[in-house]
Formats: C-alpha cells, structure tokens, sequence
C-alpha cells in the first residue's frame, strides 16, 4: 500500500496538478495499484453535477471486507488489527488480530445470512464502541447489506426516525452500554423505538454490562447464540462498485435528518488514501482515532481507511474525563499509539484541566496528532501542539464532512507545513473554490467566501436515501455545476484554507452537527410552547452552545420559568438527544421577522453572543421593536 504515499511537498504539488488536470488518469492509476478487485471498471468516474449523478469505477466487481481483511491474511494474519480500549480502566484491553477480525467478521456474516438479511437490506446497528460494533458493520458490508450505524448516544425517536426512513430490517443493540461511570440502557431505547418502526422483525443482543433486559419473544435474540451455531466459512459478496455500502445520517437545515448514502469503490479507494497519507500511516504504527463509529469520522478512519491499510486501530469505549482527565494520555502510553485524531472539544476541555495530567505522560510514541470536526481555535491548537504533540508531531487539522466521506484539506503530516487554525490545502484529487453571494468564483488570494468543490472525487456520497432531489437541491444548486459544502472559508496570501464555520442552519456543538429546525419542531411540541428559534453562540468548551428564543402561548400557565426550562430540555432530549440541550433559553414575545416570515437569525445571533453593536441592515424586518424587547431581555 506504500504506492500512493507522497513524501514531500514537491511531490504534493506535483502530485496535486497531476490530480487536476488528469483526474481520471490519477484516481485510475491509484485504484488499479492498491486494491483487489474481481474485476476492473469500464469508466473511472462519469458525472453530472446538474443533475448530481455521480459515478466512480463504474463495472467495477469488489468487496470493500477482502480489501480490509482476507488480503492482509498472508503477510500479516497476526498481526492486531483492533485494540479495544475498555471504559474500564481495569478492565483488559484486546488485541484482536486479522486472523481472528476474520474469522469473527465470516462468524457474524453467516449470522446476519442464516437470519435473513440479503444483499441490499438495510441493517441498523445501535451499540456502544465495543469490538462487536466493527464486527457487525464489517459483516454487513461483507454479505452487501447496507448498515445504518445510529450513535447510541440518540434518543428513542431520533433512532426510530433513522431506522423507518431506510426501512430498517433488523437491529444490532447490546444490553447496555458503559460510558465513565454511567450506564446507558440502550436495548430499553431500542424496545421503546420499535413500537413505531413496524418494519423491524429482527433484534440481535449483544451481552456488555449484564444488565437485565426484556427480551420480546419472536423479535430479540441473544447474539452470542447465534454465533456460536455459525460457521467462519463465509464466501463475500461479490459488489458493484456503485452498490451502496452505508447509509448515515446527518442534520439538515429541516427537520428531517439525511440519510447520506456512501457506496463501495469510491469511498474505499478514498478513505484508504487519505488515511495513508494525511496521517503518515507507515507499517508498525498503531492509529487512535477518538470519535465515535457512529459518525463518519469512526466510519472511514477508525473502521476502513486503517484497516484497508493493514493497520492497527483503537477502539476506545471510554471517555476522556474517566477515571480522570490523564486517560487520553494513559491510553496513548499504553498502546504505543502513534497517531492520535480528535475533536477540539475534547482539546478544549483537557486543555481546561490541570497540565499535569497530560505531564505525567511522556507521549514519546506520538508523531502525528490531528484534529476535526469544527474550527480549532488558536489557543487549543497551540496547547494540543505544545503539550500533547511537544511541538515535534504535526497538527493536522483535517476538514471535511460526513458527505465528503473522507478528508478533503488538511496538512499531510511531515509534508505540508502547519499553520494554527488553517485547514491549509487542498488533498490531491480536491478542487475547492471559493464564491461571492453574486455565485461567482472568487479568484486570488486573501478573500472569504462560500466554501464549494468543482469537481467530484471518489469519496463523496452518492444521494440522500429516498431523496434524490432533496441531494440535488442541498448541495448542487445553490451555486450550479458546484457541489455547495455549506461551510464559509477563507483564503490566506499563499492559498492556505481556513475554515469559518457554517453558513447555514446547522450549529456544531461539540463537534455534533445539529440542525437548529428539528431541535425548534421539539421545542414547540411542548403545550406551553407557541414558537421558537435556535442559534449557536460562542462557548468555551464545546465551540458552540444552543440559545433558545421561546415565545409561549398566552395561556398563563408555566409561570415556573425553571420548571418551564428543564421541561423544554426534556422535550428535546426525548426527541433528539441530550447533545442537543439548550444552554439558555430566553422567553420573548415575538422573534424578528422579514416581511416574508424569514426569522432574521442573523441578529438573533448577535443578541445571544452579547454583542448589540452592530445589527446590520434591519429595514426588511417587520417587527424593528422586539429587537429592542429581546435585547433588554424584558419579560
Ligand atoms: C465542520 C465531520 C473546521 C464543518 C468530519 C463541516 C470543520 C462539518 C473541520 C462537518 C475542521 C469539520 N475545521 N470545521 N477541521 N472539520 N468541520 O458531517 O462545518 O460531522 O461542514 O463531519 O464540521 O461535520 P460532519
């Protein structure tokens, strides 16, 4: 896998021109050099971004688990390909290795056969970061069926909107989950979800915390029975390149979530070159990525872009406060890891804690750290690269977004030098652009801009599941021919990229996307409640914290403002999650308007970051008066 590796920054560029004036002749040579396949494709990539078709390896024959497992077996069947860190310190870590990753993937393969599932069926997996939850995503994509990983961390009708809107056919659930010193009963979630999702017949039960659960006659079985009767024989499934692999939802600016569909060839050719190279992956390392699998960042970087590499990857069930803020660096001693990918949320709020939890650490086996989900703020990039890094590792800052499938501009480590807070460029195959409100490009340097790509590259998702238009319509046609990220950036005097943050209705609250719409239909389900608007403000830890503009029915009842208060974060809690809790709520009368119905979320930011200098231009509000009720904050 050592053949797509760029090694110096004139190689990059070198490499980069190659990428955009042959496209096809790049991703060709790559594709063809890296992977097995059991056949080769007619057409590298054929698209229209009109009409958001998008097509990589076309004909191509493949199975994505041959290429992150059975091929590793000759050379490297020892070898560990998962170490799972338990949340339990004292609890053992595993070494799993590629032969026994095999054998259990086949195991659990048969299982999901013998029960039923086929190539196309959709399977929804709610678990906790255990070994299990790799397994079963591995054997869904080995036997073709298209998984829905749902992070256990969502509520019952969150979980439950996921599974019908794919028409989930069975669901993989443990009977709890360990998170620091609580215990999450996510089979209990699962049980209340499924009264509303007719379509699931099937429930499989991982054994974890031991806790007692129901099990529904004729729906829910054990899942260690099954595996015990199942063979480790298990032929793969041979796929279309263009065959959906996953399906994983994301928020929107709407209340319904994205089911964004990644399918087979393109994304495995993409994650396993980013991997290789952003991360400077070489033979030995063993690779620790923090995040969840249930969001794209554990999809492509702690499942497949590690393992198409033969690598050794983390999975850590823990959290970083457990035992005490020392485990990061703990783990990170134990294991030897040598490179480390986290959110700045978890810097900020380690970086918040006494230095001497991360000082007890030598962290000498560490030469790459990395970061993403959100802007990284000047102070915890210079913390992460002083005192976890000890200014030797490279930062790189990695930007890109569950649709992108992979990393899309980010420093290669030992190649690209770093700059605090810049994404800086674009990888090779990547062609960003920035565009002025007019939809013109932006040319040159030292400019802002909306953040857009011109030309697609293997990663990117195919669709939103039963909602092709609704794709079309998010990404392509706010600037034509582009596909539209939603994210404004910058352009620095030598074409570094910077990130600014989202343009549009989506907040990033600890690194979690979360559309302001579904968390407003929560709140105003609640009786009391008449109308409501959301929007980010700035906060220490978690970069963004949700505001709440609440307008409350003139009923005169809930004169308890507090009880009123913990009641609407209930509300949401049950509908989405508590990630998605409000840290202020402000009751008002009427929330500035356009004279079309538009609520000017524009000002109602401002008024929530404390800064009433400066409203801009107000003259299209219909309602010019509640912008000075609301900054009063009377009544
Ligand atoms: C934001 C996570 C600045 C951005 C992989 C993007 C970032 C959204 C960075 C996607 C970064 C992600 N710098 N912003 N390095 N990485 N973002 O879909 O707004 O969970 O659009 O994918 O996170 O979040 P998602």
């Amino acid at each position: 896998m050592s053949r797509y590796k760029i090694n110096t920054l004139e190689e990059y560029f070198k490499e980069y021109k190659k990428s955009v004036r042959e496209p096809r002749k790049f991703w060709d040579k790559i594709a063809a050099e890296n992977f097995t396949w059991y056949q080769q494709w007619e057409k590298v990539v054929d698209f229209n971004m009109a009409e958001a078709e998008i097509k990589w390896f076309t004909g191509a024959k493949v199975n994505i688990t041959k290429n992150c497992i059975d091929r590793h077996l000759t050379k490297k069947g020892d070898k560990t390909a998962i170490i799972f860190e338990p949340n339990d310190p004292k609890e053992e870590a595993l070494h799993i290795s590629y032969n026994e990753l095999h054998q259990r993937v086949c195991k659990m393969a048969n299982v999901l056969r013998e029960q039923g599932i086929k190539k196309g069926d959709r399977v929804c997996i709610y678990l906790p970061m255990i070994p299990e939850l790799a397994i079963t995503t591995l054997a869904c994509a080995r036997i073709g069926a298209i998984h829905s990983v749902v992070f256990a961390g969502f509520s019952a009708s969150a979980v439950a909107a996921r599974i019908n809107d794919s028409d989930c056919k069975m669901v993989i659930t443990s009977d709890g989950g360990y998170r620091g010193n609580k215990t999450i009963d996510l089979k209990g979630i699962i049980d209340e979800s499924l009264v509303n999702c007719p379509g699931v017949s099937n429930v499989l039960v991982v054994k974890r915390t031991n806790t007692s659960i129901n099990m529904k006659e004729g729906r829910d079985q054990w899942l260690q029975s099954l595996l015990d009767e199942a063979s480790d024989n298990n032929v793969a499934e041979i796929m279309d390149a263009e065959d959906p692999l996953f399906i994983l939802y994301t928020s929107g600016s709407t209340g319904k979530p994205k089911g964004m569909v990644h399918t087979t060839a393109g994304y495995m050719v993409y994650t396993a070159y980013t991997f290789k190279n952003v991360f400077n992956y070489e033979e030995n390392d063993v690779f620790w990525c923090t995040a969840d699998i249930g969001w794209i960042t554990g999809h492509s970087y702690i499942l497949y872009g590690p393992l198409l590499n033969g690598a050794t990857t983390v999975i850590f069930e823990g959290v970083p406060s457990y035992p005490n803020f020392s485990r990061f660096w703990e783990v990170i001693e134990k294991h030897k890891v040598t490179q480390f990918y986290t959110a700045p949320t978890a810097i900020r709020a380690l970086a918040k804690e006494s230095l001497d939890y991360v000082r007890k650490f030598p962290l000498k086996s560490l030469k790459v750290i990395g970061s993403v989900g959100e802007p990284i703020n000047e102070e915890a990039w210079h913390w992460y690269n002083d005192h976890v890094g000890d200014k030797r590792c490279p930062v790189v800052d990695t930007w890109w977004q569950t649709e992108t499938g992979g990393i899309m501009i980010s420093p290669i480590a030992f190649v690209t030098p770093t700059k605090p807070t810049y994404a800086s460029l674009p990888l090779p195959g990547i062609q960003p652009v920035l565009m002025d409100e007019k939809r013109n490009e932006i040319e040159g340097n030292q400019v802002t801009g909306s953040l857009c790509i011109k030309f697609p590259w293997p990663g990117i998702a195919r669709t939103i599941w039963g909602d092709h238009q609704r794709y079309k319509d998010t990404y392509f046609s706010t600037f034509p021919g582009k596909y539209f990220t939603g994210d404004g950036a910058l352009r620095d005097e030598v074409g570094y990229y910077r990130i600014t943050g989202r343009v549009d209705d989506v907040v990033i609250v600890s690194g979690h996307n979360l559309g302001t719409a579904p968390i407003e239909d929560a709140i105003n389900e609640h009786p009391a409640v008449a109308e409501s608007a959301i929007v980010g403000f700035p906060h220490d830890i978690k970069g963004n914290a949700l505001y709440g503009f609440v307008i409350l029915k003139e009923t005169g009842e809930y004169r308890d403002r507090e009880n009123l208060t913990n009641e609407i974060n209930q509300q949401i809690s049950n509908h989405i999650g508590p990630i998605a809790k409000l840290d202020k709520i402000q009751f008002v009368s009427g929330l500035p308007k356009t004279r079309s119905g538009k609520i000017m979320r524009r000002i109602l930011r401002k008024i929530a970051e404390g800064d009433y200098s400066n409203f801009g231009d107000t003259s299209t509000l219909l309602n010019p008066e509640i912008v000075e009720e609301i900054k009063n904050g009377k009544i």
